[in-house]
């Protein structure tokens, strides 16, 4: 007999570690629905692997309402992946319009979609809450605040979650990667694809593929058993800024 496959939401399932925990997710036996606001790089993830691809602005209320109401009424996953950094610049210098992306994408996006899913993930009598935070929801570095304090809002949020579900059918899991190599360097540096690179010049970063392992193990586990956390880092990083580097050849 063949098992009914659960079914899992991945937020930002069009590039980096969204696309792979899609890809991933897929070939374990789930069935994924998938959100992104380019429908285009979003179909090219999830059609080679029979998933869904809706269109998704975690930024846009009515998007976000959209989305949910095209979802099955049960959910057993949800992964609340959709997220940037937009910038590098000191407290005194950085700009509103960065400040509000990030904080809009990163923690009211990720608030509005957890709000929307959550009966559909109780409904599956086995769902889960998989918020994709970073080591910058617990470090921080100069030029960093706009994102760092997102990024400590997500982990704030996943704790409160983790209170206020208490007794019901649903784990929270926050997964809290350094640095990797996606598509992440080049939306903070605005498409700047020379600064993109320099930020994993002389150092192996993890790979997308190394993040959705960790995502789909968490998931995989028993329903009775709640990952906190995993924090994920390259063997060459230490702390955000503390990387080691092999020197530049001749
Ligand atoms: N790469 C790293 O070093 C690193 C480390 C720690 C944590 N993270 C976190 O990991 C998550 C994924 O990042 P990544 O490295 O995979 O970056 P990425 O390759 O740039 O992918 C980001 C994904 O988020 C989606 N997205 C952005 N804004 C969105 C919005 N308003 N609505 C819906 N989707 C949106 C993008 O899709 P569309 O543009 O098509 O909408 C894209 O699929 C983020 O939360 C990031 O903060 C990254």
């Amino acid at each position: 007999m063949t098992k009914t496959p659960k079914i899992a939401v991945v937020t930002g399932g069009s590039a980096g570690f969204g696309a792979a925990t899609v890809r991933l997710l897929a070939a374990r036996g789930w069935h994924v629905l998938a959100g992104a606001r380019r429908l285009d790089k979003l179909r090219q993830v999830t059609e080679p692997v029979g998933a869904e691809a809706l269109a998704l602005d975690v930024t846009d209320p009515a998007s976000v309402e959209a989305f949910a109401a095209a979802l099955p009424p049960a959910v057993h996953l949800l992964v609340n992946n959709a997220g940037l950094a937009s910038g590098f610049q000191s407290v005194a210098e950085a700009e509103d319009a960065r400040w509000d992306t990030m904080y809009q994408t990163n923690v009211l996006g990720l608030m509005r979609v957890t709000r929307a899913l959550l009966p559909r993930l109780a409904a599956s009598g086995d769902g889960h809450v998989m918020n994709i935070g970073s080591i910058s929801g617990f470090e921080v570095y100069v030029g960093g605040a706009g994102y760092t304090a997102s990024k400590h809002a997500v982990r704030a949020v996943t704790k409160t979650l983790r209170l206020e579900l208490l007794g019901q059918p649903i784990r929270v899991t926050e997964i809290c990667p350094g640095l990797a190599e996606t598509e992440f360097s080049l939306v903070r540096f605005d498409g700047d694809a020379d600064r993109a690179a320099s930020v994993y010049t002389g150092m192996e970063p993890l790979t997308a593929d190394d993040v959705a392992e960790c995502v789909v193990w968490a998931a995989e586990r028993p329903s009775h058993v709640n990952i906190d956390e995993i924090v994920v880092r390259p063997r060459a990083q230490a702390t955000s800024q503390v990387v080691h580097r092999r020197p530049e050849g001749p």
